[in-house]
């Protein structure tokens, strides 16, 4: 990885929080549009987000709550990423059906599939309501009576919008509580999978490529909204129809090429990026190993077990892929920030902070902030370790955490409805099935043994869960815990559900799983969420007051919001980058990257049939670029975050390009610190998204939908 020496990222860090950084709330765009053009944009700030006439965030939504996706036609066709779509997906698949493995087309709506429990949400309308949210508060007064004025102000407010919109009214603070807005939102719960590629295609590459460049998965899925007769929200029935949406996305077969101006429309979830330097050393070099260590542990026991058997490599595909997924990230995260140095930029900013604070009489709520900063994350840290381990040790142990489910089962007393009961026991019996049909017993006492091992080591006596304190020998107590748990055997589970009644509560209750998962709950219940929380509520107040200062100190500086799950635009450029000297990355990767990785023995790496058959007559119709070659993904640097996967990405004329899905490793840091050097995000190209739907699967059906703009 490059290594800028301290000093370079030192003097570039007075002005490392503009260029690329920043995820922009549309209602304000005006105030990006000249940058924006100047990059390269062609279309107005108008024209992406209005109240007056349709615009592109007519097309946009929040999927599954989760994603992002896009709608593409005019009768509700959206397009999302495969990895947002699986849960459903995988829900339709059974060994007849597969359709993870060999993809699904809908060749005519009759064939499409609901999805139960899936929606969509449009966002209507937002509006600034900061002043209204603060009226009457002010900073110097009691952080909880200061609450209690807002929130009583949020009701007040959301009542008022209520009354004269048919819209779900919200309101979310932005800039870590200094400004708020109102969001009205529309929410379709009809959405129906219309179609996917097989996971050799939608996630080529899997967990091995997951948050790394070069990339060649062919990340999409595809579902249609349906409405009633209105175009107004309705649960499922064969009478609804498609939803025809004020706006669809037109699709440019032009392609991305190095320095085209890109931008990105979606629902990011989480970022961190005004954290002092205390904060961000404590994620990435104290928490993030732990959570890193303790994984990859628990990884390289799946792996083991997973290459001996094909059963047990299809249970632990998904446990694999989550544990995975954060796993990889973070050390990213760690790696990058100390890289490229992240704490020390954050340092240097944050002596002129003090200088500013002291610069001024009106000042004094500043000058102490950094100190208190230092003070209440060193008093936070022991808390963050314990739940690190509780979640990543403790939970990660499956016995346990399914054992967690039956704790209110172990409550109930003669006094308990019946039906509640019987409620309960539904749907214990359907946990329970999903449970043990991916299930591997040797897998988890093996990690039991491990975690336990590293939890005892790690946290000491008068700081963990009571059970562990009785734990003389680890392998021991696993025996035990596997011999004498009910949970190690679906029959006896089974068997208690099937004949459950109230006098079986005392075994329930003496159960050492059971009881192991009890003793870390009460040991987060008593001894660490309480302390947590209110050391939080006092972080919440100087992060608050941290980013008010900022932006007082930088009055004609734009600054971005960190993002929080609402619609957000970032904007760069299609680019590649350099990770490390001598290494250069191109931004777009091609078919012929795939057929180089193939390989029939690697799960993640095994090429379809009919795609190699494609490829060897370059049968690419009118979606291959004008090289010749049929591009499949590509890099930009546009500042995303979980919960962009899926958003689109656009060119200058506002038409999409393609589906973001993921971030280059080297940038994973991105959360906490932006670095336009090598944060890049990473989008499949839409015509290798158009070449499988149409020449790949013939669902020529979907293609004449959409609106292709071909020069
Ligand atoms: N890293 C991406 C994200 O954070 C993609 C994850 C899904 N892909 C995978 N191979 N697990 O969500
Ligand atoms: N893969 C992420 C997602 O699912 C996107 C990211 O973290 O860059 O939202």
């Amino acid at each position: 990885m490059k290594k800028t020496s301290l000093l370079t990222a030192l003097l570039l860090a007075a002005s490392w929080a503009f260029a690329g950084e920043g995820m922009w709330i549309p209602m304000l765009l005006q105030y990006n549009e000249k940058e924006m053009q100047e990059m390269g944009m062609r279309i107005t700030a108008d024209d992406i987000y209005s109240l007056n006439h349709s615009s592109l965030k007519d097309a946009i939504v929040l999927f599954g709550g989760g994603c992002t996706g896009e709608i593409v036609s005019d009768y509700g066709l959206l397009l999302t990423n495969h990895h947002c779509g699986y849960d459903h997906i995988q829900k339709h698949s059974s060994v007849e059906h597969d359709y993870l493995t060999n993809g699904f087309w809908a060749m005519d709506r009759s064939q499409e599939l609901p999805c139960p429990g899936l929606s969509v949400i449009f966002l209507r309308e937002m509006r600034d309501v900061t002043q209204k949210v603060l009226y009457n508060v002010n900073d110097d007064m009691e952080e909880k009576e200061r609450q209690r004025l807002i929130n009583d102000n949020i009701k007040r407010i959301i009542a008022e919008v209520e009354k004269d919109t048919p819209y779900k009214v919200s309101i979310k603070p932005y800039f870590l509580g200094n400004e708020y807005y109102l969001l009205l939102n529309e929410e379709y719960t009809d959405v129906r999978l219309v179609g996917c590629p097989p996971s050799n295609i939608g996630k080529f590459g899997g967990d091995t490529d997951n948050w790394v460049w070069p990339r060649h998965t062919g990340d999409f899925s595809i579902f249609r909204v349906y409405a009633d007769k209105n175009g107004r929200p309705a649960d499922y029935s064969a009478d609804n129809v498609p939803y025809k949406p004020a706006k669809h996305l037109d699709i440019s077969l032009k392609g991305a090429e190095e320095g085209d101006f890109a931008f990105v429309f979606g629902y990011p979830a989480r970022t961190s990026e005004y954290l002092p330097a205390i904060a961000v050393n404590q994620e990435a070099n104290v928490i993030d190993p732990i959570a890193v260590d303790l994984r990859g542990k628990i990884l390289d026991i799946y792996n083991r077990y997973q290459e001996q058997d094909r059963k047990v490599r299809i249970q632990y595909a998904s446990k694999h892929a989550g544990l995975g997924n954060g796993w990889k990230k973070w050390m990213g995260v760690t790696e990058g920030i100390n890289h490229f140095h992240g704490v020390e930029k954050k340092r240097f900013y944050e002596e002129s902070f003090q200088q500013w604070a002291l610069g001024a009489r009106n000042r004094y709520l500043y000058i102490d902030l950094l100190k208190q900063f230092d003070q209440k994350y060193k008093e936070l840290e022991p808390y963050r370790v314990a739940y690190t381990y509780l979640s990543n040790a403790g939970l990660n142990i499956e016995i346990i955490d399914f054992a967690g489910n039956f704790n209110r089962l172990a409550q109930v007393t003669a006094d308990t409805p019946q039906e509640e009961v019987d409620r309960m026991i539904a749907s214990l019996r359907q946990a329970s099935n999903e449970f043990f049909k991916d299930y591997y017993q040797p897998i988890d006492e093996e990690v039991a043994r491990t975690m336990l091992t590293e939890y005892l080591k790690h946290q000491p006596a008068d700081f963990r869960p009571g059970f562990l304190n009785e734990i003389n020998n680890v392998s021991q107590y696993v025996e035990h815990l596997f011999a004498k748990s009910i949970f190690a055997s679906q029959e006896k589970v089974n068997d208690l559900l099937d004949n459950f009644k109230p006098n079986k509560i005392k075994k329930l209750q003496k159960d050492p799983a059971l009881q192991a998962y009890q003793s870390m709950m009460n040991f987060y219940r008593d001894e660490v969420n309480p302390q947590m929380s209110a050391i939080n509520t006092d972080l919440a107040r100087l992060q608050r007051l941290y980013m008010k200062g900022q932006m007082l100190m930088e009055p004609e500086k734009r600054f971005s919001p960190d993002a929080n799950f609402t619609l957000r635009v970032t904007y760069g450029k299609v680019e590649g980058f350099k990770p490390q000297d001598g290494k250069n990355y191109r931004h777009f990767t091609t078919l012929e990257g795939i057929m180089e990785k193939e390989n029939p023995d690697i799960y993640d790496y095994v090429v379809e049939p009919k795609l190699k058959q494609l490829y060897n007559r370059k049968d690419y119709g009118r979606y291959a670029d004008k090289d010749g070659t049929m591009h499949v993904a590509f890099t930009a640097s546009v500042h995303t975050t979980g919960g962009n996967s899926g958003s689109p990405i656009l060119n200058a004329d506002g038409q999409l390009l393609g589906l973001n899905f993921d971030r280059c490793w080297e940038g994973t840091m991105s959360d906490l610190v932006y670095d336009p050097d090598i944060c890049r995000n990473i989008s499949v190209d839409i015509r290798y998204v158009l070449f499988i739907i149409d020449k790949f699967a013939g669902a020529t059906n979907l293609i004449n939908e959409m609106t292709i703009i071909e020069n």
